[in-house]
């Protein structure tokens, strides 16, 4: 038995508060009968109509992985009419992204049109990893660096602990390239984290989410991920990060 709600939604026809909307109006019906909680149980022999209309079969669930690359907004429609990452996707499903890189940061982004498993992956408390390759200005030094190790507050949160590895100062020593991995995604977190300690970010591109990276991909380029690869991030998501 499942829940009308997340039925309707796992068809495409609707999102679930949408779905929601519908049920307390009174517009679904379950074997010919209206029904007005969300939460109403079905089995999958129920015959389940919107507006007299059957509901359309579950649509097939698909999952990208984007080498996102700079010049393109995160977002299923854009009100400046710029190029969005969906529109670098052959699909006639209708996926978003799961979660959400900058304009200018490039890397490895997933679309799907699953929300189980965005909400899965993009949980806070399930502490998927992600890496990112970040050139900063400025030579960072060790304290600057364990301070946003240690976490530090960003404006209106504080930061988790995260590890920053392969620090390297460029030749003419004006700028450092390190990478970072964390295991949150508030809005421009990276950015904000390395301000603050005095580094602003002048590159920034995510090269690892949980078990994927970009390798094989251009910038702009996709591909399906393997029904392992799907399995492997449930369980990122379920158990976290085994190292942890
Ligand atoms: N942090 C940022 O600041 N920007 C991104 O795009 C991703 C993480």
């Amino acid at each position: 038995m499942e829940r009308i709600q997340k039925i309707i939604a796992a068809s495409g026809a609707a999102s679930r508060r949408t779905a929601e909307e519908w049920i307390l109006q009174g517009r679904v019906k379950v074997n010919g009968e209206t029904i007005s909680r969300p939460s109403h149980p079905v089995e999958p022999s129920d015959r389940i109509e919107i507006d007299g209309r059957p509901l359309p079969a579950p649509e097939e669930k698909v999952y990208f992985l984007l080498n996102k690359p700079a010049g393109v907004v995160t977002t299923t429609a854009d009100d400046k009419n710029r190029k969005t990452v969906v529109d670098l996707i052959d699909t006639d499903k209708r996926i978003f992204p799961v979660g959400r890189l900058d304009y200018d940061t490039t890397g490895a982004l997933i679309l799907t049109n699953d929300g189980d498993f965005m909400n899965a992956l993009i949980h806070p408390r399930h502490h998927v990893e992600k890496e990112y390759s970040v050139k900063v200005e400025g030579l960072l030094r060790k304290e600057e660096s364990a301070r946003i190790g240690r976490g530090l507050d960003v404006e209106d949160f504080h930061t988790l602990p995260c590890r920053i590895l392969s620090v390297r100062y460029d030749q003419a020593k004006t700028s450092t390239s390190l990478k970072i991995i964390i295991e949150e995604g508030k809005y421009h977190q990276i950015k904000r984290m390395f301000e603050i300690v005095g580094h602003p970010v002048i590159k920034l591109s995510r090269i690892r989410f949980g078990t994927l990276t970009c390798e094989g991909l251009s910038p702009g380029e996709y591909r399906r991920l393997k029904p392992h690869e799907i399995k492997q991030l449930w369980n990122l998501s379920r158990f976290g990060n085994p190292e942890r």
